[in-house]
């Protein structure tokens, strides 16, 4: 989704804001801009596609000056193009901003604004941002200006905004869109970024803003406020990440690099928290809510795309294991749908990498305005999920660049796991099987590695099964979510009609669409479904539809039903999703690239969705 950059300092910023912007792109964008002022002069370049063009534009009309702004857009009010691309200037190009998120009353205010002789430029609803500082600014200090205009906004906005009378200040304020302030090094530097990866090449030390705040950072400092324009006092936080966790490294793309890290997100994800002896999980972000969730009799778990399969697999370990009626639900829809919450006994858990899904977030308001206890499971600390919920449980997966989630989905089973143990043993799971649970995850970093060591063979069954369009993926149980978020990775980044099914659920529809022409995909690991799975097989084989099959090692039965067989080591039944989808995001990997697709950067999606 939109990334902004900016700087303020001594060096040539147009250089900091590119280097800032190409950090973004795995964000998903489809135009760029960037402006700096220099001389009492704003000056924009912008352009449609990758960074990389923008670099290309640059090179020729280079921008100079200190300070600057970009941006990165994934259009929504109107066709990615130059225009649209943001900064957005006003008539007289003397203010410019950026911005993330959606005005909704863009067009109320545009009508209003074009009453009053302001000439617009773009289609977006970003442009009204800045003719609003403009018609504040003819009776006011820009400063006061930009609160005024903030003030009249509805929707959500991460912005940044640069004018010529203040030409040393970037302005910023936020409400539902991530913004990071970053303090540089040298001293008389500063950043802002939409996400602090853009800035981690230059500082670690950052103070993250939050909802209905804003800031004028200047290379005197950063002074932070409330949307009502009074001074607040923030904390300087420290970025943990290394630059190292962000780069690329010896892998072609981010997306295997990102599989590639799956034996060491199980132990940073279980780090300090496996009680083998006691058969317990120990959580410490639990700890203040412990006795609460003691008497919880519900669970409703929120989430959406990946988060929300890993949720659903989420729902059958705590209904087993743990005892206790839990509901998946996809942020979207719970949102919108009056759901009845019971605040003495109920317990909501946002499940989120980012921690800024607008949907999951709108969800987990709703259930914490009717009173429910909040839980987070949240990959990147201090993101708005995590600061929303009463407590919470970080899944340490590290930074996730690749737009297909793999590792945060694997360190979110990890962590539910983690967190059935605990509600379990609360209630009647015995303490052996406590401790069969948490020996298991100790020992799953290395059964990762037996399954990662097949790479080339899924490779090879990937470029046999790159020229089909379509695929059904089929599991049952535990495994029913995991055909769902094979199908998911196959759609997003190889563009194959990919559908997921419970197994059981074919003969009541999709049966229809098998032909040799049509793949499935099969979980059919030994575990408790594993004969109601193989009839399910054996009716695929009976439409001649080619299978390629996920079976235990040493099941040498399933080749009676296919040849194209994946084998993974044998696990309980309820941690089997962990090592299933991993065969299942190679799969996916290796088409996109047998298909010529760059798997990093999927066609129309964002890797954080922060608009409804
Ligand atoms: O950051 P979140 O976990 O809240 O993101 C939720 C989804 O947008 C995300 O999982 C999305 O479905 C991914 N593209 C899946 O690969």
């Amino acid at each position: 989704m939109c990334g902004i950059v900016g700087y303020v300092g001594s060096r040539q910023a147009q250089d900091v804001l590119v280097e800032g912007l190409r950090r973004l792109e795995y964000r998903g964008y489809d135009s760029a801009g960037v402006v700096t002022l220099h001389d009492e002069d704003l000056k924009t370049v912008k352009t449609v596609g990758k960074v990389a063009v923008l670099m290309d534009a640059l090179s020729r009309t280079p921008l100079r000056g200190t300070v600057g702004i970009a941006h990165t857009r994934w259009a929504t009010h109107g066709e990615p193009t130059n225009e649209n691309a943001h900064p957005h200037l006003d008539c007289r190009g003397t203010i410019a901003v950026v911005h993330n998120g959606i005005i909704e009353n863009y067009v109320v205010l545009k009508r209003e604004l074009e009453s009053r002789g302001h000439q617009f430029r773009s289609e977006t609803d970003t442009e009204v941002v800045t003719h609003l500082i403009e018609e504040y600014a003819q009776s006011m200090s820009f400063s006061d200006a930009f609160f005024a205009a903030i003030d009249q906004i509805v929707g959500t906005f991460g912005i940044a905004a640069l004018c010529v009378t203040e030409p040393r200040k970037i302005f910023v304020a936020r409400r539902g869109s991530p913004l990071v302030l970053g303090l540089g090094v040298h001293r008389d530097e500063f950043f802002i970024a939409s996400d602090p990866s853009a800035i981690l090449t230059y500082t670690r030390d950052v103070i993250y803003l939050e909802d209905d705040e804003a800031a004028i950072v200047s290379e005197n400092g950063v002074e932070t406020f409330s949307l009502d324009h009074l001074k607040k006092e923030k904390r300087v936080e420290k970025i943990e990440w290394s630059l190292e966790e962000i780069e690329r490294g010896r892998f072609p793309h981010f997306m295997l690099k990102e599989i590639f890290e799956q034996p060491k997100v199980i132990v940073d994800a279980t780090r300090g928290r496996l009680d083998a002896k006691n058969g317990q999980s120990v959580l410490g972000g639990l700890s203040d809510v412990a006795e609460r969730l003691r008497d919880v009799e519900r669970l409703t778990i929120i989430a959406c795309g990946s988060a929300h399969l890993a949720g659903a697999i989420g729902e059958y370990m705590l209904e087993e294991y743990a005892g206790i009626p839990t509901e998946i639900e996809i942020g979207s829809e719970f949102r919108y749908r009056r759901p009845i919450i019971d605040p003495k006994r109920e317990a909501v858990i946002a499940v989120s990498q980012s921690g800024e899904t607008a949907d999951t977030i709108g969800a987990l308001r709703e259930a914490k305005g009717k009173g429910a206890l909040a839980i987070g499971l949240v990959n990147v600390v201090g993101s708005t999920i995590a600061r929303e919920t009463e407590a919470g449980i970080y899944t340490h997966a590290g930074p996730e660049i690749a737009v297909a989630s793999t590792k945060a989905f694997l360190a979110q089973l990890t962590v539910l796991s983690l967190l059935t143990v605990f509600l379990g043993r609360q209630r009647s799971m015995s303490q052996a099987t406590g401790q069969r649970i948490i020996e298991e995850l100790a020992v799953l970093p290395e059964k990762i590695e037996r399954i990662l060591a097949q790479n080339d063979r899924i490779k090879i069954f990937a470029k046999k099964y790159a020229h089909y369009s379509s695929a059904l993926f089929l599991g049952r149980k535990y495994n029913a979510p995991v055909a769902l978020e094979g199908a998911l990775k196959l759609k997003e980044i190889a563009y194959v009609h990919a559908e997921g099914y419970a197994a059981g659920e074919m003969k009541h529809g999709p049966i229809a669409l098998l032909d040799k022409s049509f793949p499935v995909v099969a979980i059919v690991t030994k575990d408790s479904v594993y004969e109601k799975m193989r009839s399910n097989l054996e009716e695929v084989r009976a439409r001649n539809a080619p299978i390629l099959a996920l079976a235990s090692e040493g099941d040498d039965e399933i080749l009676r039903l296919t040849d194209d067989v994946l084998y993974v080591p044998r696990t309980i039944e309820m941690l089997s999703p962990i090592l299933n989808v991993i065969p299942l995001q190679l799969f996916a990997y290796h088409m996109a690239v047998a298909r010529g697709l760059d798997p990093d950067r999927p066609r129309n999606l964002a890797k954080s969705v922060t608009v409804e």
